[in-house]
């Protein structure tokens, strides 16, 4: 026998030990499902890069939401896909007030007052350019798109969105928003701030859910260098200072250094958001049996809990949920 004063395995001996010693666990309560919402009735179309992942109507989104609350799932992030009649230069449908977007969320308030309603602000499911922020000369501008993501985030919270998400990353947004929100009453709506997004490949499945990959070029004039993390620590201490409710890493798994060293440095609480393409990566392998997919998805959202997230946004929520139940 080997003298050995400390045996670590002893908590690794049964089930019921590693319960008692685990550090971190995934519930339900963590999760935010983001939802895709589409024009129409009775209308529910998979998208292909993201098995089991759904574009729905109005009607069938309000189905899908009524059975997720049944499972525990609380908060929902939508999107809009929006044809490409109504896409202009300046995304004049993300703040038409009487658009499929603001319609939706009023009607899933007044049906399910107790569903917590996260909406996306930034112009390209609206947009003709297919870019966050409004172009001209073939550069994105600024300060005249924060005129227009406040207008879109005004429509939102009007129509009774619970948290704004701004996901453009241009400078400045979150205090624009913040003070149109505050000057209209809307003291209470919580911002998201897409803190910390990166200018990633893993957007393609999202992009083809809602066909709205830019026409031109690409988004790394705005979006985060992956290679930066400093930058990750400048971009948290602004929207810090002009008001976010939470920060936000995107994508997670590729990040979670990001996740932890906002965790570590702020103390506000951090999201995290498991994008499109982490999803189809482990749907893929998963249905080439290459990996075992539930178990995948369980370390995967445990990781990113691990490296600080409170919150996580996966296309996972709902399955997860049902393994739960
Ligand atoms: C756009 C937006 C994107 C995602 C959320 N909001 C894509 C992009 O920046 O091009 C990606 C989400 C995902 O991949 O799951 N403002």
């Amino acid at each position: 026998m080997y003298n050995l004063p400390q045996r670590p395995r002893r908590n690794r001996k049964s089930q019921a030990i590693r319960n008692l010693t685990q550090e971190n666990w995934v519930t339900t309560n963590d999760l935010i499902f983001p939802l895709f919402l589409t024009e129409g009735k009775n209308k529910k179309s998979e998208i292909a890069s993201m098995p089991n992942i759904y574009r729905y109507s109005g009607d069938l989104l309000l189905k899908e939401i009524e059975s997720c609350l049944k499972l525990g799932l609380t908060t929902f992030c939508l999107f809009p896909s929006i044809s490409n009649v109504l896409k202009d230069k300046k995304a004049s449908e993300g703040f038409n007030k009487k658009g499929l977007y603001p319609s939706a969320i009023k009607e899933i308030k007044k049906q399910f007052p107790e569903a917590v309603i996260m909406t996306d602000v930034a112009m390209d499911p609206y947009s003709s350019d297919g870019h966050d922020g409004l172009v001209k000369n073939n550069k994105i501008v600024n300060d005249e798109t924060l005129d227009i993501l406040c207008k879109m985030a005004l429509t939102q919270a009007e129509a009774g969105a619970d948290i704004i998400g701004p996901s453009d990353m241009m400078d400045g947004r979150v205090g624009a928003i913040r003070d149109a929100l505050d000057e209209n009453n809307f003291t209470d709506v919580s911002i998201m701030s897409y803190t910390a997004k990166y200018a990633s490949a893993f957007y393609g499945p999202f992009r083809d859910a809602l066909d709205s990959a830019p026409k031109f070029g690409d988004k790394k004039t705005y979006q985060m260098n992956p290679a930066n993390s400093k930058e990750a620590l400048l971009e948290a201490d602004l929207d810090a200072s002009e008001g976010a409710d939470f920060l936000m890493v995107k994508p997670a798994l590729s990040y979670l250094d990001v996740i932890k060293l906002l965790n570590d440095n702020f103390t506000l609480p951090i999201a995290a958001y498991n994008v499109s393409g982490e999803y189809a990566m482990v749907k893929a392998a998963s249905a080439k049996g290459w990996i075992d997919g539930e178990r995948v998805r369980d370390e995967i959202l445990l990781s990113i809990k691990r490296a600080g997230a409170s919150a996580i946004l996966t296309y996972f929520a709902k399955e997860f949920a049902v393994s739960k139940k």
